[in-house]
């Protein structure tokens, strides 16, 4: 048997680097798929060339097409349009939502088993309309945002307590957006509770700057948005589920009665899998914690219902 194959959606910043993660475990074939011609096939190639140095020999193809795609275990979807000067934010979400169904229609007609990481922003919103239009189960449909928020909680903490990051477990629920739902009391180090660790002053900054964290880093590049976590974010999700491994990670999936949340696609703790989203984990939330993952989850709600509109 060959190597599983892994299709990146989008060679840009997020895409690019992606693949070339996936590249460097030198356990996956990589498909890199994106509409500007000779980008992927130009990004396929420096990444395969990069090989023979870093160790390396990962089949890695670039394409404008889905010939290749097919028979994919999983997909990594990035391809999107970043805000551009005088668009609105409906705008923007009518543009990439077309984008995400013709590329989830794509897929999925070629690999039909097929495991859907979506990355494209308004990210709890794409997982929506990618489910809307793939017919596949919830399970195989999952959002990357949660293993950023929290791998930037995580970061704030271990930088305030010069601690090594890895040492940090932080868990951030909610939307991908203002409304998160970082969670101090799961949030330990080494397995101490972080509120033990600093001043609550400290730990509310810090959950501040989580919130703010994509704007902080688009603030400083000027031209785009983070791209170094989020394609590590990406790739923890994939070796989870394609290595089995169990792990749980906050991820946006559909919830149905979890957390008292019917219908709508929010971060939750999941327990990743051969299956994709193989179990939503029930944390026992304080009332207030319960109130920021409803209005959460409101929020998200809304922003549907705006691209369900805007797609009819
Ligand atoms: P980028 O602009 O560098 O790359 C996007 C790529 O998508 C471009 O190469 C473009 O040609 C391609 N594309 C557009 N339409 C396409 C189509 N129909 N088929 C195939 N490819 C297509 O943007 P970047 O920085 O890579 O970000 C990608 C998306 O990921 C954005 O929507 C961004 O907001 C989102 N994002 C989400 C994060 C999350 O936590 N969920 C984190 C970081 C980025
Ligand atoms: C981020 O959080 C842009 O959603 C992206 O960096």
């Amino acid at each position: 048997m060959g190597r599983p194959k892994i299709t990146v959606v989008g060679a840009g910043n997020v895409g690019g680097t992606t693949a070339q993660r996936l590249a460097e475990k030198d356990v996956y074939d990589v498909v890199l798929v994106d509409i500007v011609e000779g980008v992927p096939q130009g990004k396929a190639l420096d990444i395969s060339q990069a090989g023979p140095v870093c160790g390396y020999s990962t089949r890695v193809v670039g394409s404008n097409g889905y010939a290749e795609t097919a028979g994919s275990s999983i997909a990594v979807i990035t391809s999107g349009m970043p805000r551009k000067p005088g668009m609105s934010r409906d705008e923007l979400l009518a543009t990439n939502a077309k984008i995400v169904k013709s590329v989830v229609t794509e897929l999925v007609s070629r690999s039909p088993e097929i495991i859907l990481i979506l990355v494209t922003n308004p990210l709890d919103a794409m997982v929506h309309v990618a489910r809307k239009v793939s017919g596949l189960p919830k399970s195989r449909i999952i959002g990357m945002a949660g293993v950023l928020d929290s791998a930037r909680m995580r970061t704030f903490i271990a930088s305030e307590l010069n601690v090594p990051g890895p040492e940090v477990q932080a868990m951030v629920l909610g939307g991908h957006g203002d409304t998160m739902v970082p969670l101090p009391r799961y949030t330990t180090v080494n397995g101490k509770p972080v509120s033990d660790l600093m001043s609550k002053e400290k730990l509310d900054a810090i959950v501040k700057r989580t919130r703010d964290g994509g704007a902080e880093i688009v603030g400083l590049l000027k031209t785009g948005s983070a791209f170094y976590a989020p394609s590590a974010s990406a790739v923890d999700m994939v070796e989870a589920i394609q290595k089995d491994q169990k792990r749980v990670l906050p991820c946006a999936v559909l919830c149905e009665g979890e957390y008292g949340l019917q219908n709508v696609v929010v971060g939750v703790p999941v327990r990743l899998g051969r299956g994709g989203a193989e179990e939503v984990l029930i944390y026992d939330l304080t009332p207030e914690e319960r109130k920021a993952l409803e209005t959460s989850a409101s929020a998200v709600r809304e922003l549907c219902a705006t691209v369900d509109r805007l797609m009819a």
